[in-house]
């Protein structure tokens, strides 16, 4: 910022620093801002319990309940106040999330829109596979630890809604106030209370304006209005086409092989296509290797918009004092290892408690991969440069439901994985796809 506007924000930062302690408290005695609790409506988003058992040093309660949860499982990698300079953090590639934007790539919520609690639920039971980033399932499957996970989801939402007040207050402040003007300060409330109060009144309003971005994804059932709003469109998608999330009309099974085969040359036609065109970014082949550079947004914050070259090290060498990871590109996944990030259904779901017979673990991975690519293509993963799909329901020109699903078979197809026919895994490494469709042969492994 100090570099955007040519100023020193030295004591802004200072000034800031002691808002958001006097609102949010410390990392050893986290509290929900009073604004917040003082209105029903914010009451869903963290308690004051959740933050007192995720927060501070690791160790029991006097009833033995285990507290400190953050820092004894997160903090290495996502730091105490969750900005992703843990201590681990450099030597890990992708960065551990700097939760303080608000920006999360996996969930079911539209584009733009905050994750829902079940979305960080999610990501914390099952992880980021092919990342550091550790599934929790565990703590789930044991009586006593079953609600540390969701104690941890409100914690990531309270530091990012801190990390966001943050930003925009210094925003905010830069913005509006006269070089003489105070944003807070402790003392006046004493010497100056009507300045206090309004400055006060102010803070809080950003705080307000935060948790209200926060508040929408989780009112989605209730209110029809944003349902509209915050409906995004791997869910719609899912609606319109009648899919339950286990459903596996995706699998050739349900398909004749001609079909089949028809709509996985569609699918390269449209991969490869200028509507679509993943294959920009992930090569013809889907390994990644397209000569295609790009930053994700928490590396362009710093670095793009601030006017520095990330590609030049000198530019950026400078900030890496202030403790900044040096600038990594964001690599397209490599779509033929059938290893996605994102975790679109809950592997596990309905199984365990019930007694029933073992969940197929194999069978499950596999619908689950074929949501997480819908997923990825409708929704997109927010932050990275990975787009969300246009498509035709909402843009003209945009891609078809039914384009939509020959694209997210062939994606599936390049993986080759154990559910397709050797002919078909053939068919789809063949340059014209063509030549062997007449010598389909049975169901191999
Ligand atoms: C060993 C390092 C490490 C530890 C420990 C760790 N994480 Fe992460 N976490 C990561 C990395 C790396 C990513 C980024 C993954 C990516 O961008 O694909 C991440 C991403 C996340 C995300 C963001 C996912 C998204 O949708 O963008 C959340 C939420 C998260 N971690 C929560 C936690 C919580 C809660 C804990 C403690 C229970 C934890 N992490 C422990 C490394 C770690
Ligand atoms: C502008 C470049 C770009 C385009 C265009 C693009 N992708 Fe991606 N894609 C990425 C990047 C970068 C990632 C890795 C994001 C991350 O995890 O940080 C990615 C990740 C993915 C993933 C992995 C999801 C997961 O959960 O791990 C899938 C699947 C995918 N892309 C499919 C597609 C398809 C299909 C298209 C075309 C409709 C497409 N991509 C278009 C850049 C792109």
């Amino acid at each position: 910022m100090e570099r955007e506007f040519r100023e020193d924000l030295n004591d802004r930062s200072l000034e800031v620093a002691s808002a958001l302690h006097s609102a949010f408290g410390a990392p050893d005695e986290p509290k929900w801002p009073i604004v917040l609790v003082d209105s029903a409506k914010y009451q869903t988003l963290t308690d004051q319990e959740s933050l007192s058992r995720a927060a501070g040093p690791a160790g029991r309660n006097f009833d033995l309940v285990e507290v400190g949860l953050f820092r004894k499982q997160c903090a290495q990698c996502h730091g105490i106040t969750g900005d992703g300079l843990g201590p681990t953090a450099a030597l890990l590639d992708p960065y551990p999330r700097d939760f303080r934007r608000g920006t999360f790539k996996f969930k079911n919520t539209a584009y733009g829109t905050r994750p829902s609690i079940e979305d960080l639920i999610q990501t914390i039971t099952h992880g980021v596979p092919g990342t550091s980033m550790p599934a929790m399932a565990n703590l789930k499957r044991s009586k006593h630890y079953a609600d540390d996970i969701p104690v941890l989801a409100r914690y990531v939402r309270f530091l990012a809604i801190r990390g966001e007040v943050e930003r925009e207050l210094m925003m905010d402040t830069i913005r509006d106030l006269h070089s003489d003007e105070i944003l807070f300060d402790i003392r006046q409330k004493d010497s100056a209370p009507e300045a206090f109060k309004k400055n006060q009144q102010t803070i809080d309003q950003v705080i307000a304006r935060v948790a209200d971005r926060w508040l929408a994804p989780a009112g989605v059932q209730s209110n029809e209005q944003s349902d509209e709003l915050f409906e995004s469109q791997y869910n719609a998608f899912i609606k319109r086409n009648q899919f339950a999330e286990n459903d596996l009309r995706l699998d050739s099974t349900a398909m004749s092989a001609d079909l089949f085969q028809a709509s996985l040359r569609r699918g390269r036609g449209l991969f490869e296509g200028s509507i679509a065109a993943c294959a920009q970014c992930h090569g013809e082949d889907g390994t990644g290797n397209a000569k295609w550079k790009d930053y994700d947004e928490w590396t362009k914050d710093w670095t793009i918009r601030a006017g520095i070259d990330p590609t030049v090290k000198a530019e950026w060498k400078p900030l890496k004092k202030l403790g900044l990871l040096k600038p990594v590109v964001a690599s397209p996944r490599n779509l033929t290892l059938q290893a996605y990030r994102g975790t679109a259904t809950d592997i596990d779901s309905g199984q365990g408690d019930s007694g029933k017979a073992e969940v197929d673990l194999a069978d499950s991975h596999v619908r689950s991969s074929r949501l997480s690519i819908l997923r990825a293509v409708l929704n997109g993963l927010e932050g990275s440069p990975m787009p969300a799909a246009a498509l035709a329901a909402t843009t003209t020109g945009g891609l078809t439901d039914d384009q939509i699903m020959d694209l997210v078979r062939f994606v599936e197809s390049l993986a080759v994985p154990k559910s397709f026919s050797v002919a078909e895994a053939i068919l789809v490494s063949s340059p014209n796809g063509e030549s062997v469709t007449s010598q389909k042969a049975g169901h191999g492994s």
